[in-house]
């Protein structure tokens, strides 16, 4: 047989995306007999299937050649015209011609790191912040850059420091309810990041799909509506979280420029979003009320939250700490010095419950005592159920199963 050449390695940029043992853990967790607080999936039962289907049936009997064309790659103009209409009454001035659709948040990240990132540009996020985020600046080849919180979100002085040492290009952060934590950031410091940008120079991308799930308090404005931010924030926003994520679809609001290279970046991409997927969105979002709806999903949150904080105390090993939230769908969790949240999630699948260990979200030193927590998957039965077995796999834990297993080489994230 002819000796064979083998075909040249994938990218180096591939790396980043290893395998890893928390993966495989949380693989199993797809057991039905699993109540599993990892996943950041909004309530199942509260997806309004019946106005969805109602809204597909709609255009696709209204108007079926126009909903399963190519279209264009802005988005569609009415979908445009509603969250346009959404984002002003959050107190942006946003026009429809502001706006691109895309294949959810996640694909406006994308975009944003293709058309702003250089390989070796510095990205500022917070520490911990948006795991998928990480990964996307990962493989735009840029080099992040980790700045501290505390449980109000960002620390402003450290972000001013950073800002001087880095000269960052990108300012990345989630002022409401944050992933993974929960927190939000307070008025007087999404004032001081506006103001930052604009004295040193530097893009922020608002990433907010929790902003419409607040169960507490009152709703703070968005960092692009502050005094001089808006010529230079990226706010993205999805229905994932307020309609339904399959439905994939988010959206980028921005300067004209950057907008515009984001509509041809997204072109070469994949040319537009769904059309249908679009139209029925825009046609649920007309029919619909969803802010009756989203009434009734922020009580639920707030029900589930309470319900998981409450038990918390009972649950965690004594010196323990976590966030109370103020909306969105997470709880983070810090285990005592010397626990480790990943060498304990084997322990926890053994007794049929799951979380997510917290080290992958961290772009510097990760804490392995720490872990996240979604209250929002299940009802309050099911959330005692899986902190009663979460009681039983700490208090079982013998020491050498809850301290640190270093892992293999290559092995990140999940
Ligand atoms: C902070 C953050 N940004 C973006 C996304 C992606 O959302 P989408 O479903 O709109 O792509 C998520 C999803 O969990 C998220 O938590």
């Amino acid at each position: 047989m002819r000796r064979r050449v083998p075909p040249p390695g994938l990218a180096g940029r591939t790396d980043a995306a290893g395998s890893s043992v928390i993966r495989e853990a949380l693989a199993l967790t797809a057991r039905p007999e699993v109540i599993s607080f990892a996943g950041g999936l909004p309530a199942s039962e509260l997806i309004d299937t019946e106005g969805i289907r109602a809204a597909y049936d709609q255009v696709l009997s209204e108007a079926p050649h126009r909903v399963l064309q190519y279209s264009v790659t802005d988005g569609d103009p009415e979908l445009r015209e509603a969250v346009a209409a959404r984002l002003v009454r959050g107190g942006l001035a946003a026009r429809p011609d502001g706006l691109l659709i895309t294949t959810g948040a996640q694909q406006a990240l994308t975009l944003l790191a293709t058309v702003l990132l250089e390989p070796g540009d510095t990205v500022l996020v917070e520490e911990p912040t948006y795991l998928a985020a990480l990964q996307c600046f990962g493989y735009a080849g840029a080099r992040v850059v980790a700045v501290p919180t505390d449980r109000h979100g960002i620390d402003v002085e450290a972000l001013a420091d950073a800002v001087e040492r880095e000269r960052p290009k990108l300012l990345y952060l989630v002022p409401d309810f944050q992933n993974p934590t929960g927190h939000t950031l307070p008025l007087d410091r999404r004032r001081e990041v506006a103001r930052l940008a604009s004295a040193r120079g530097f893009w922020i991308a608002e990433d907010d799909p929790y902003g419409e799930l607040r169960f507490r308090g009152s709703r703070l404005p968005w960092i692009s509506a502050l005094e001089g931010a808006a010529d230079r924030t990226v706010l993205l926003g999805s229905l994932s979280k307020v309609v339904a994520p399959g439905m994939r679809l988010g959206w980028l609001h921005g300067p004209p420029g950057l907008r515009r290279a984001a509509v041809l970046a997204k072109q070469a991409l994949d040319l537009h979003s769904s059309t249908v997927d679009q139209a029925a969105a825009a046609r649920y979002l007309r029919n619909r009320d969803l802010d009756a709806r989203l009434d009734r999903v922020r009580a639920l949150y707030r029900e589930r939250c309470d319900t998981l904080l409450e038990a918390l105390p009972r649950v965690l090993p004594p010196g323990s700490t976590w966030s109370r939230p103020d909306g969105g769908m997470f709880v983070w969790v810090r285990l005592p010095d010397g626990w480790d949240a990943a060498a304990l999630l084997p322990q926890a699948v053994a007794q049929d419950v799951a979380y997510v260990p917290g080290a992958p979200f961290f772009a510097g030193r990760p804490d392995p005592a720490t872990l996240r927590m979604s209250f929002a998957t299940h009802g309050p039965a099911d959330i005692g159920e899986g902190m009663r077995r979460l009681a039983r796999t700490f208090a079982r834990a013998t020491p050498a199963e809850r301290t640190r297993v270093p892992a293999p080489a290559g092995q990140t994230g999940l």
